[in-house]
């Protein structure tokens, strides 16, 4: 179909314009007749501009204007007038273009609903119709600045001399801590490739290839349960680098985070960031991922406590447990059920619930009263300097479900008084450094690696590697920002002597490892550098620099929690054939 093609978007027009005949081309946002005059609102991704209709000199005009409908795909011819009546909440509010002409370029359904911001929509069906959905203005503004980041990205790390390769999707299966998407290969039927969980192995193969500074924007496939910030499917800024220690890849991250926060927000974050060993996080926070936007910082009182003789807290002695907590500034006043709200938090986690001491008219009050002598009360009252209308709260346990609960209880007493209100535009970034290595797995019955197995341990824990492997730290670290993880990288295990020494610490057979992981150690035998990295998750960056806290805001077609695409409808079952041909059989479920 011919129509005339746009000489100016629908955003760009303004008064100095005043008298420039147009051609617009764009959707029909809305038609309202006021009887003398006909306004329409015509728009695209650039804005919204004004055309005006005059029934009485225009009758055939006004006719035929009659025929548009919403969403209508049109263009319009005419010349550009000031209005008389501006709109300062839009750029071209100065101006309408008077209409002259205009055609029918393709019609519209009644879309399933206005396509504006001020409408609320559930999310079903804005994923159902999603093409309609992404054409609003808020939703839009996400895409265009995630391509803004994109450009940021690149251009800095051309800067630094990064070599951009990518890594393929059909792939070797690289543990990461989640499931793997599967793909049936049809040519060697019963064998499978994995879609990667990230692209780990390849670019320390890189590495060894000599690429030596290597960064993808790259899509990552999990197979995990799903929340708001995660989706099965997602994306990641991953860069490796050669001859370098923790303070290189943790400064390159640093340069590339201040630039984006300086040019997307035009905000100045400060270099560098603070940093704190994953010991302290937890012992001052309660969680690897600190928020550090507000203080309530957790106090350990074990010793405090000791000679107490309340049973509870002399049985954790005993066990080696702690006893901690929190001084929740001004909380005196909570109510009993709101303090059994949070007791029943920390039995959610694993806890026993919460005793507390509260300091009121001078008073300390508190169950513990009748069982703990009053100068232990008041050297705790003293340590954590508990002032009139402060509550303690505290927790006895295991050392890993106390400052867990701990943890939790923070983030909800900053929830419950609403210490997150003003500080929405602010940003704490944190380093979380010397994580463990290992963890013990349960389930697995077995020590798991915490980042993953190519990460190298500390040179000076080395020496607990047999005799304490709990107790060694990783050349690991994770950026974490306002309590939420960004990103997580480490320095790996160059040398073939300390990759094989991890595996025999995962208790992985020799054969397990040949089959998995036989093609890294032989690369490993070919002269690979010291390297290490870091991968920066880019949605949930995208979802920092536009202030969501939805994954799917920033994804253009995300999936529900339940994995499911509502636009497409997949997953899907497949034809008989197509199994046929990868030789796979389904087993139906009864
Ligand atoms: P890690 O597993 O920590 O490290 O992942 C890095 C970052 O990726 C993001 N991320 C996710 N984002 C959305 N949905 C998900 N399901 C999801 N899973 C992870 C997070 C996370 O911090 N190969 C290593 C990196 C390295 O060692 O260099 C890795 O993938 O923001």
């Amino acid at each position: 179909m011919n129509f005339p093609k746009r000489s100016v978007t629908c955003g760009e027009l303004r008064i100095e314009n005043v008298g420039l005949e147009v051609v617009l081309n764009g959707w029909v946002a809305t038609v309202r007749d006021m009887g003398g005059l006909i306004f329409i609102d015509l728009r695209d991704r650039y804005g919204i501009t004004q055309l005006v209709v005059h029934p009485e000199m225009q009758p055939d005009l006004a006719e035929r204007v009659k025929e548009l409908k919403q969403e209508y795909v049109v263009w319009a011819k005419g010349k550009v007038r000031e209005r008389e009546n501006p709109n300062p909440k839009i750029p071209t509010g100065l101006i309408e273009v008077h209409l002259e002409d205009f055609g029918i370029i393709n019609r519209s359904e009644l879309p399933p609903f206005e396509i504006s911001d001020r409408v609320d929509i559930s999310e079903e069906t804005r994923l159902r119709y999603r093409y309609l959905d992404l054409r609003r203005q808020s939703v839009q503004r996400r895409f265009l600045i995630r391509n803004k980041i994109y450009q940021i990205i690149h251009q800095y790390f051309q800067e630094l001399d990064f070599v951009e390769i990518e890594t393929s999707y059909l792939t070797k299966s690289t543990p990461e801590g989640a499931r793997d998407f599967l793909v049936p290969s049809r040519i060697h039927k019963g064998k499978f490739y994995a879609l990667p969980q990230s692209p780990q192995l390849y670019k320390q193969i890189l590495m060894i290839s000599g690429f030596d500074r290597y960064v993808q924007i790259v899509k990552c496939f999990r197979d995990e349960d799903l929340r708001s910030d995660r989706q099965p499917e997602f994306t990641q800024i991953d860069l490796e680098m050669s001859f370098v220690d923790k303070d290189d890849v943790i400064e390159v991250t640093e340069g590339l985070l201040a630039r984006l926060w300086k040019e997307v927000l035009g905000i100045d974050i400060k270099t560098p960031f603070a940093r704190l060993s994953y010991d302290e996080a937890i012992r001052r926070f309660g969680s690897d991922k600190p928020d550090l936007r507000y203080d309530l910082e957790i106090v350990t009182l074990t010793d405090l406590f000791k000679g107490s003789n309340f049973k509870i807290f002399e049985d954790t002695i005993a066990i080696g447990g702690v006893i901690a907590g929190i001084n929740a500034k001004g909380c005196a006043n909570y109510s009993r059920k709101q303090i059994d709200e949070i007791s029943e938090i920390a039995k959610k986690f694993k806890g026993k619930g919460i005793v507390w001491i509260k300091r009121q008219n001078d008073q300390i009050v508190s169950p513990l009263a009748k069982f703990i002598p009053e100068r232990i009360l008041e050297k705790v009252k003293e340590f954590v300097k508990l002032e009139d209308g402060d509550l303690l709260i505290l927790v006895s346990d295991y050392k890993e479900i106390c400052y867990n609960v701990l943890g939790v209880i923070r983030e909800e007493i900053a929830l419950r008084n609403g210490f997150l209100q003003n500080v929405e535009n602010e940003f704490s970034f944190v380093w979380i450094v010397d994580f463990p290595l290992l963890e013990y797995s349960e389930e697995e019955k077995r020590f798991v690696a915490r980042h993953h197995p190519f990460t190298a341990a500390m040179d000076e824990d080395l020496e607990l590697i047999n005799s304490e492997p709990e107790k060694v730290r990783a050349k690991a670290y994770d950026i974490v920002v306002n309590g939420n993880e960004l990103g997580g990288g480490s320095i790996r295990n160059y040398t073939i002597e300390q990759q094989k020494r991890m595996f025999q610490l995962l208790n992985l057979s020799e054969s397990e490892v040949e089959e998995k992981f036989g093609f890294l150690l032989e690369a490993l035998r070919y002269g690979a550098p010291p390297h290490g990295g870091i991968a920066i998750g880019l949605d949930r960056l995208v979802m920092l620099l536009t202030g969501t806290n939805n994954i799917r805001d920033v994804i253009a077609f995300p999936k529900t929690t339940s994995g499911l695409s509502l636009m497409d409808n997949c997953p899907s079952e497949v034809t008989d054939e197509q199994l046929k041909e990868l030789g796979i059989k389904i087993e139906k479920n009864e």
